[in-house]
């Protein structure tokens, strides 16, 4: 089994981590994440999301969070555009990366964006026109690519066409999602696998919620195909707002203690890492969602 020699992690915590937190969270504190985030070596950060504050109020505050965090040269930032709205508010906040977002499932396009996975290429075009013009980077997410809240399994070819779409308007590299967390690895494997149809390895991100506790073994399973992009978030906090019961993503400790037990390097300090994952989950009032930081916490007071 050859693995890759080195991982790049994004941490999703300060927008799919946050965004579905029922209580405000204030901007101050998503800002100290993203900073204890850097300080631990993370070198790409999803920082927010310029969507309908109706839809979504806790991303409201992404001017005052872009505006309000130190950037560390070398770190990535991240946000989520979902229109030509989004982008032109994003703008004034100059992320180094936009992310639009569709679904390879039509149900859960609608659900999330209002509109169909065709609609959604027509809004999202102009958007990384825009951005590549400006020497914006442009990744797109893709939704539900092995299961779907609403329609069930979703089938590889949906996940091709989705991608397919995806390369035809621009858009740099995609995220391949399992919204909800059912995906087992061949599942997963599979949706790679229709996906390098149109991306490079390289362009291939694995962005795995950990609902069903898959994700690590999911996460293997794409690394063994040479995927070395990474989505998680910090103490696995986070879900979608629509996809009902969906959990966070994998916690991004657990994945580089995954990572680094088999001497695959991430650049991360998994000490200060399982420090930030503990801060904001005893900012939040509960206890982390990562494994690791539990038993690393818990071999530190012993
Ligand atoms: P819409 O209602 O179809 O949009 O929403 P519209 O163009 O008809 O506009 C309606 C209203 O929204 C108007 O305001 C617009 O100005 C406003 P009003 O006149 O009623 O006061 N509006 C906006 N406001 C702020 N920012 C914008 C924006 N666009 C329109 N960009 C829209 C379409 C996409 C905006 C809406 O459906 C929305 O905001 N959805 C939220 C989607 C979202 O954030 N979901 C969670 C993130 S995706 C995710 O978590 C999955 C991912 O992690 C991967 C995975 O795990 O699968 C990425
Ligand atoms: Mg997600």
């Amino acid at each position: 089994m050859t693995l890759p020699s080195r991982v790049q992690l994004i941490d999703v915590g300060p927008r799919d981590g946050l965004q579905n937190e029922k209580q405000p969270v204030p901007a101050a504190i998503k800002i100290e994440l993203v900073h204890r985030l850097q300080a631990a070596g993370l070198k790409e950060i999803e920082v927010t999301s310029y969507v309908s504050p109706k839809w979504v109020p806790q991303m409201a505050d992404n001017h005052e969070v872009m505006q309000g965090m130190t950037r560390q040269p070398g770190v990535h930032y991240s946000v989520l555009t979902p229109n030509l709205k989004g982008f032109e508010a994003a703008l004034q906040d100059k992320p180094d990366e936009i992310v639009v977002f569709g679904a390879a499932s039509e149900a859960f396009s609608q659900k999330n964006i209002n509109c169909s996975i065709a609609e959604s290429i027509e809004r999202f075009a102009p958007v990384v026109e825009a951005a590549l013009a400006a020497g914006i980077a442009v990744r797109g997410a893709m939704s539900c690519t092995v299961g779907c809240p609403y329609e069930g399994e979703i089938a590889p070819e949906r996940v091709a066409y989705l991608a397919g779409l995806m390369k035809g308007i621009g858009v740099q590299r995609v995220d391949v999602a399992d919204t909800i967390g059912v995906g087992t690895p061949r599942a997963v494997q599979a949706a790679i696998e229709a996906t390098l149809q149109h991306f490079a390895l390289d362009a291939v991100s694995g962005h795995f919620h950990d609902t069903y506790g898959q994700a690590l073994s999911n996460t293997l399973a794409a690394l063994q195909m040479g995927v070395w992009n990474f989505q998680s978030s910090v103490a696995g906090l986070g879900g979608c707002p629509y996809a009902k019961g969906a959990t966070g993503n994998v916690a991004t400790e657990d994945v580089v203690y995954l990572l680094h037990g088999m001497g695959v390097e991430t650049g991360i300090d998994l000490d200060a890492l399982v420090d930030a994952g503990a801060w904001i989950s005893a900012e939040l009032g509960r206890p982390t969602g990562s494994r690791v930081a539990r038993a690393l916490l818990a071999k530190r007071t012993g």
